[in-house]
């Protein structure tokens, strides 16, 4: 469906199926509820490049159609997002959830060096519109990951024109959808690179340099640096720098609204005495949490796991310990604790702006959202400014490396039809958000 009048019939069919099991598993509950301060953003979040398809003049489009590739899958159509956003946004505003993040395709805005479209600029335009026709708050990520081809292949942001050229872009895309964004960030999770370092095995780091040199050499170029895959001391200073101007860039307007930057953060607890834990966090999060202090209306927190670490490093997981799909803990009570720490280091407001779980069991998501919305509670609670809360993700989605496996969706694809069924935790938030209410 891509009419201007969304069928929305499956869905209501799926909501209310889902809805008599949530009502169920509400009523047996007996705890207070915590209410939700005024302004308090409660939805769903995608990017563009796992959700829309046919992203193909990206870096990972590319990267995907290496042989080997570090992806498990093509990302393809993906959920054919970019033709479907009308449904998908109704659909996220009839759940009742508010707000909706999303990114814009800087690969599409800009496909070649200094060429922008006009025409994906106005697509863009829409998504964020018809956020607001529904009365949903349009959150709007302008780089998740995913970089122009071109862009990647002169160096990425190892290049020292890198923040221009950023910044640009975000002026650009700024135009377009700024009257109506509610929220922004310039990056998500730019520390990626730090903390996949710090928690995976040397020699998975090590094997992202091969793929880098393959990519250029299919890109006919002698570099290609990614986001996703560059060497994070080398690329940092320039994203820095980049969200710096970006900010500068988004602020000039049109539309005023919070700007800040989307990190990724685990929980990182100490084990025993003289535990690393302290110094991981320094190293990982450090640094861009002190560019937000210093440039930045809020911080983003995205939460999945925790980590433990003792005097050696990281301790693993105990066997029968309970994983998720991306063989993360599941363990949603990491999510106040990141919060705190972020709201502490960096004495901005918090948004949530991912928290979520792998599961093809969709009771499990359930209980990750109810546990994940009491730590939220308590930090509010205790007077910790959290604005609002993203789940990761609004529909099944194109999980990177992993492809299409993992079900972090609040909403069931159909890989086939693309026909989208909301499933029980997308009642459960929607009915949460409705009533103004974490419990
Ligand atoms: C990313 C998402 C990803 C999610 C689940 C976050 O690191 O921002 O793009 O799909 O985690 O792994």
């Amino acid at each position: 469906m891509t009419s201007d009048a969304p069928d929305l019939s499956w869905t209501r069919r799926g909501v209310m199926a889902a809805a008599a099991a949530v009502a169920a598993a509400t009523a047996a509950r007996a705890e207070p509820a915590a209410a939700l301060p005024d302004g308090f953003l409660m939805g769903a979040a995608v990017a563009g490049h796992q959700v829309e398809g046919n992203n193909l003049n990206s870096d990972c489009w590319l990267l995907e159609h290496l042989q080997p590739s570090p992806f498990r899958e093509k990302s393809g159509d993906a959920c054919d997002h970019y033709h479907r956003f009308r449904d998908d946004i109704a659909l996220l505003a009839g759940l009742g959830l508010n707000a909706f993040r999303f990114s814009v395709e800087w690969s599409r805005v800009e496909p070649e060096p200094g060429e922008f479209s006009n025409a994906e600029l106005e697509h863009y335009r829409r998504v964020a519109a018809t956020c607001r026709e529904h009365g949903v708050t349009p959150v709007i990520t302008f780089n998740h990951f995913t970089v122009p081809r071109w862009f990647a292949a002169r160096g990425g942001f190892e290049d020292t024109q890198s923040p221009d050229l950023f910044a640009k872009y975000c002026e650009r895309a700024t135009a377009a959808v700024g009257e109506f964004a509610g929220l922004a960030s310039t990056f998500n999770e730019p520390d990626l690179g730090r903390v996949l370092r710090a928690m995976l095995p040397p020699q998975m780091v090590q094997g992202f340099a091969p793929v880098m040199a393959a990519a250029a050499k299919a890109a006919g170029s002698g570099r290609f640096s990614t986001v996703q895959f560059a060497d994070p001391d080398v690329i940092q200073p320039q994203m820095i720098a980049a969200h710096q101007k970006a900010y500068a860039a988004i602020k000039a307007g049109p539309g005023s609204f919070p700007v800040g930057v989307s990190l990724a953060i685990a929980d990182e607890q100490a084990m025993g005495p003289d535990s690393v834990s302290e110094r991981v966090r320094r190293e990982t999060y450090g640094p861009w949490l002190e560019a937000v202090r210093g440039t930045g209306d809020y911080v983003g927190v995205q939460t999945y796991t925790r980590n433990r670490w003792d005097k050696d490093g990281i301790v693993p997981l105990p066997p029968g310990a309970r994983l998720t799909q991306t063989g993360y803990e599941f363990y949603p009570e990491a999510l106040e604790a990141t919060i705190r720490y972020a709201h502490a280091v960096t004495g901005k407001p918090v948004y949530v702006t991912e928290n979520g779980v792998a599961s093809e069991d969709d009771r499990d998501r359930v209980e990750y959202i109810r546990t994940a919305l009491r730590g939220v509670g308590n930090c509010l609670a205790s007077g910790v400014p959290v604005r609002g809360y993203l789940h990761w993700s609004l529909l099944d989605n194109f999980e990177w490396v992993f492809g299409f496996g993992p079900k972090f969706g609040l909403v069931a694809v159909d890989r086939a039809t693309q026909a989208r069924q909301p499933k029980p935790s997308a009642v459960l938030l929607g009915a949460l958000a409705k009533s103004r209410r974490l419990a």
